[in-house]
């Protein structure tokens, strides 16, 4: 049942708790005031053409229609009980699903949900600005349903901190408030939630390589012990689809407009006012790179506990047939006195790595969609993964350097290289300079191709955004 009408729309009962329901009428105001203060900025008292979910059911969740931005229905909604779901790995297989937080296993489960909605808030700081760029209003309105979602993302980490952590799970939900991304005294917890967002080329890598990570932690959260972690992460992951799809589809689009210049025989790409291919390059080696860092390290007894635990699993763990994963051991190259050696590391302690691989493997899927967009032009060229050693500030290969095929070079030939192989000053300048706002519906920016069709049927010279 679901409960729409209720100032904090929901399904999971509100009404029926209400201390619980006074507490999260009370943080709602902060979190209102942290959206005007962080989020899009301007566009507020605009109409957008947004989704808003409200129901978990497959056929009818999202309902589409105009809102302002501050008015947005952000609710609390988790997937369907599964009935007497059981742990499905670790040390506690089999026994029931936890209904509520294991006295022991507290701190290290509000630890996941506080890192995990650190990162929601985190990206509407990132990207408040984009805005004032965009490439067509097709473009703002999907930058803005992204925004929103990311606001209900906070909500539903919020809500479990709220029902189920007691006191100090309202202060983390404060806290959630109180950090800021890039901020040198309060920055937000992780690195990639840190980096400027500041073109929308950096928003497409970002919405492809860091929502994605996002899908592959919501996915392990989602073979949670904890039934309500589960159960929400089951939920979000839907739209966390969207998000890639936006950034998947946005460079996309980008490698296309380039394409047809190449085709035609621009080989200046940059004086036809569109993107170079080695810039696009670029951008994708810094946003994978330090997405892969958000998988934590190689080796890790931490997510080894959290396998153990039963708090967080392996994506897809139902198709693993063993789930207890004591026995086996992962191989891996890592860093042993300066040099790569072939370990043999327990299964558990590179649960981390485990979790990389499956979204290594998502990522090249969505490189291999662009490089047919540049085959279709009858190019030769091709974009690619660097190796995940590449640019890493996190794990194994934090203390080396390695060139974008995973080779070992030294510090100099690093210093006298990396202007190749990541973003430059000029490069952002430049991106910088192509980022003009597009307004009028049906109309796009130069160097990005329209998008096929629009959204929820409606075409793309839809007013998706009516200015107040
Ligand atoms: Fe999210
Ligand atoms: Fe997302």
């Amino acid at each position: 049942m679901s409960e729409l009408d209720e100032k904090i729309p929901n399904n999971v009962h509100l009404s029926q708790d209400p201390k619980l329901k006074r507490a999260l009428e009370k943080w709602q105001p902060n979190f209102i005031e942290w959206w005007m203060d962080m989020g899009p900025e301007g566009f507020q008292t605009d109409e957008i053409y947004l989704r808003t979910a409200v129901s978990v059911e497959p056929d009818g969740w999202a309902h589409f229609d105009y809102t302002r931005m501050p008015e947005y229905r952000w609710g609390i909604f988790l997937a369907p009980s599964a009935g007497d779901r059981r742990i499905g790995f670790g040390d506690l297989e089999g026994q029931p699903a936890w209904q509520s937080v294991p006295g022991e296993f507290r701190t290290q489960l509000r630890r996941l949900i506080v890192t995990q909605g650190d990162t929601e808030p985190a990206s509407v700081e990132q990207q408040r600005r984009l805005g004032k760029t965009a490439p067509s209003v097709y473009d703002l309105r999907n930058l803005f349903q992204v925004n929103v979602e990311e606001g209900r993302h906070l909500w539903a980490m919020v809500y479990l901190l709220h029902s189920y952590f007691g006191r100090d799970g309202r202060e983390e939900a404060e806290g959630l408030l109180e950090r800021r991304s890039g901020s040198p005294d309060k920055p937000r917890l992780l690195g990639a939630f840190n980096a400027p967002c500041d073109d929308w080329l950096n928003f497409y890598m970002f919405t492809m390589f860091t929502d994605r990570d996002g899908k592959f932690q919501l996915s392990a959260l989602s073979e949670s012990g904890f039934d309500p972690l589960s159960r929400t992460c089951r939920f979000m992951l839907t739209e966390e689809a969207f998000h890639m799809s936006v950034g998947d589809t946005g460079v996309g689009r980008i490698v296309e407009r380039t394409a047809q210049l190449l085709r035609d025989g621009k080989k200046d790409v940059r004086r036809e006012g569109a993107i170079d291919l080695p810039t696009i390059q670029k951008y994708l080696n810094f946003w994978f790179s330090i997405s892969l860092d958000l998988f934590g390290g190689e080796v890790s007894t931490n997510a080894a506990q959290f396998f153990a635990a039963g708090l967080k699993g392996r994506h897809k763990e139902e198709n693993y047939a063993d789930h207890k994963a004591l026995d086996g051991v992962y191989p891996m190259d890592l860093m042993e006195n300066g040099k790569l050696t072939r370990s043999e590391v327990p299964l558990r302690n590179a649960m981390n790595e485990v979790l990389r691989d499956a979204y290594v493997e998502d990522c090249q899927k969505g490189v291999d969609r662009w490089n047919r967009i540049l085959a279709q032009h009858g190019l030769s060229d091709r974009l690619s993964l660097p190796d995940r050693r590449f640019n890493r500030q996190i794990g194994a290969f934090a203390g080396g350097r390695f060139d974008p095929s995973g080779g070992m070079i030294s510090e100099e030939s690093w210093q006298s290289e990396a202007d190749a192989w990541l973003p430059t000053a000029a490069d952002r300048a430049y991106l910088a300079s192509l980022m003009k706002p597009v307004y009028q519906p049906g109309k796009i920016a130069n160097w990005i191709a329209p998008p096929p069709s629009g959204v929820k049927g409606k075409p793309f010279d839809f007013e998706y955004v009516r200015k107040a």
